[in-house]
């Protein structure tokens, strides 16, 4: 089986369960400040496992494209990938724990599916503690499925309690395992008699609660499944390879990389390291540049994150001795065998080209202004009769250049000096716990935040867009939306700043519609209808067939998931804080309800 045909029969399954397919989102999270990236696949369905209503009804089901960067520095073994695919389900208040259990065992073990071994299957359950009790129901259910009692391990909260961000849906989960070790598992044997030999490819969620903050854990609603199964993963259990790398999803990618650096993956441990880390990281900076909603390299947020994963990859391309800018080469690999599964990467070809190269090209020019400074560095460094660089200034190189610290160690070596790496690590760890404090501050708010005052926020929103389409024209489209407790944020194409009459008026005219006190509605209609009766959608954006649209009065008309308030009369006043350019033909609104 191969990965295209693991997504095909994922959905195919779970549509003959009564599940309708959704299409996966952007990796860039609207409206959801809380996270740089899609990290899940339940993620653009937050509001719905908080409640809201899912036009497509309450059983789910679609692939995500997901990208996890915490553990950057980690990726280059042969598991962890920093952009993978996430094949979920989901029940909004439908089915819970039993079906769950019955459909992933159906699908894992029937011979009409993917027909592994039950022999080589174990889970966990949550053990339970003071927030919910021991999860009785899930491993009874297990039992019933044929699971023997020594195969199910009942693990605490960090391996089985499940919550996408520090605020918002959680619950216990059961996670399910796949044996990789040698032969047929020992008698006994199970994630928590042996966790080196059993790899998770499925983890169900039962979703019942929402962390308000860290001591308010309130039930939801409705109880709800969230399950996502590891493409990547359980395509190569499938295979019976060893490593993600050996399965077709990268084979193509190592392949280039072979023919770039004339090395043979296989040959030697540490070059196979680079090869890998280069097959994820141009993978993933291919997806983030080729999204829907895709970012530029940037200083900042996830464009910073796109410019580590490219540095990193060109860093690794060079200790391979590719010594030319190689990454668009590598893209055309990954846009040819991704673009049916994400069409997307084939409508921005030109920009993942462009950007990726520019970027490439940038980064060895920042190598040479390293070296440079280096040389600069030199006479001081003649002073010293240590003979050794200092780490502040090793990490200042890093820091302020993008010179590495090999490359610091290896221009060290030639003029007779060694490099106090221990010193590096220090200065460099000073400065993550520095930018984790700042981070911290980002997940503020939590995830999918719906307080009242962000809730009113969107419909400020809607009103906006709907007063900048009254006040500069039709062409006015929604480029970007970010909202925070604090502030909404809106970009706009729009070719020029906007006048302070043209500022004054669409101020005046939002406030205007708050002050009728318009009520706010929501329909579901096919997107057809939707166009057709003029509601505004977001160009680009992916939609199921069947939509919410929320009508504000007589005065906006728009595709979207909500939530929002009921009527616009206690919004407060809308206040237009800066005007100002978001990128070429994009302006940027932020304003704050007083
Ligand atoms: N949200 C859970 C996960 O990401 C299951 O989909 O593992």
């Amino acid at each position: 089986m191969t990965a295209n045909e693991l997504r095909s029969k994922y959905i195919a399954f779970f549509k003959s369960k009564g599940h309708a397919e959704i299409s996966g989102k952007s990796l860039i999270p609207e409206n959801d400040p809380s996270v740089l990236f899609t990290t899940a696949g339940m993620h653009p369905l937050v509001p719905y496992l908080l409640g809201e209503k899912h036009p497509a009804g309450t059983r789910l089901t679609d692939y995500q494209k997901c990208v996890r960067t915490g553990d950057i520095d980690e990726v280059g073994d042969p598991s962890h990938l920093t952009c993978f695919e996430m094949l979920g389900n989901w029940s909004l208040g439908d089915y819970f724990k039993k079906e769950s259990i019955a459909f992933s065992y159906e699908f894992l073990t029937s011979k009409d599916w993917l027909a592994l071994d039950p022999r080589k299957i174990s889970v966990t359950v949550f053990a339970g503690d003071a927030n919910a009790p021991r999860d009785e129901d899930a491993a009874n259910y297990w039992k019933e499925n044929g699971m023997p009692e020594d195969k199910i391990a009942y693990l605490p909260a960090s391996d089985n309690w499940w919550a996408a961000g520090p605020t918002g849906p959680c619950g216990p989960d059961t996670e399910i395992f796949y044996w990789v070790g040698e032969g047929l598992p020992p008698k006994g044997s199970n994630k928590g008699t042996d966790p080196e030999n059993w790899m998770e490819i499925w983890n169900n969620v039962f979703m019942q609660f929402n962390r308000i903050d860290e001591k308010t854990l309130v039930p939801l609603p409705k109880q709800n499944v969230d399950t996502g199964m590891g493409l990547e993963r359980t395509n190569c259990i499938l295979q019976g390879k060893t490593s993600v790398y050996l399965t077709e999803v990268f084979k193509p990618i190592i392949d280039t990389i072979e023919k770039l650096s004339n090395y043979t993956y296989g040959t030697d441990a540490e070059k196979d390291k680079s090869v890998r880390i280069i097959a994820d990281h141009s993978r993933s900076a291919v997806f983030i540049l080729g999204d829907q909603k895709g970012v530029s390299p940037s200083n900042v947020g996830a464009g910073y994150v796109l410019r580590r994963l490219i540095r990193r990859a060109v860093r690794h391309g060079m200790k391979l001795g590719i010594d030319r800018a190689f990454l668009a080469e590598i893209a055309e690999t990954v846009i040819e065998n991704f673009k049916c599964a994400y069409p997307e990467l084939e409508e921005n070809r030109e920009k993942v080209f462009n950007e990726l190269t520019a970027e490439e090209n940038k980064f060895r020019d920042t190598l040479k202004k390293g070296e440079a400074e280096f040389q600069k560095l030199l006479p001081n460094l003649m002073k010293n009769p240590k003979k050794e660089i200092s780490g502040k200034v090793a990490f200042r190189l890093y820091d302020t250049f993008g010179f590495p610290l090999e490359l610091t160690q290896e221009l060290g070596a030639e003029n007779g000096f060694t490099v106090d790496v221990e010193g590096f690590k220090e200065a460099e760890k000073k400065h993550q716990e520095l930018s984790r404090t700042q981070s911290a501050g980002t997940f503020k708010g939590g995830l999918a935040e719906r307080s009242e005052i962000t809730t009113k926020y969107h419909t400020a929103t809607h009103l906006l867009q709907a007063a900048l389409r009254q006040v500069l024209g039709p062409h006015v489209a929604q480029k970007g939306s970010n909202i925070t407790e604090e502030r909404m944020r809106f970009d706009f194409s729009h070719p020029a700043p906007m006048t302070k009459e043209e500022i004054k008026q669409v101020e005046n005219l939002v406030n205007e519609q708050i002050k009728r006190n318009l009520p706010v509605k929501m329909e579901i209609m096919s997107l057809d209808d939707a166009k057709k009766s003029g509601a505004t959608a977001l160009f680009g954006e992916k939609y199921e067939s069947n939509v919410k649209v929320y009508t504000i009065g007589d005065f906006s008309k728009e595709v979207c998931g909500g939530p929002h308030v009921e009527n616009t009369g206690n919004l407060g006043t809308f206040v237009i804080t800066k005007e100002q350019s978001s990128s070429a033909g994009v302006r940027r609104i932020k304003a704050v309800l007083k």
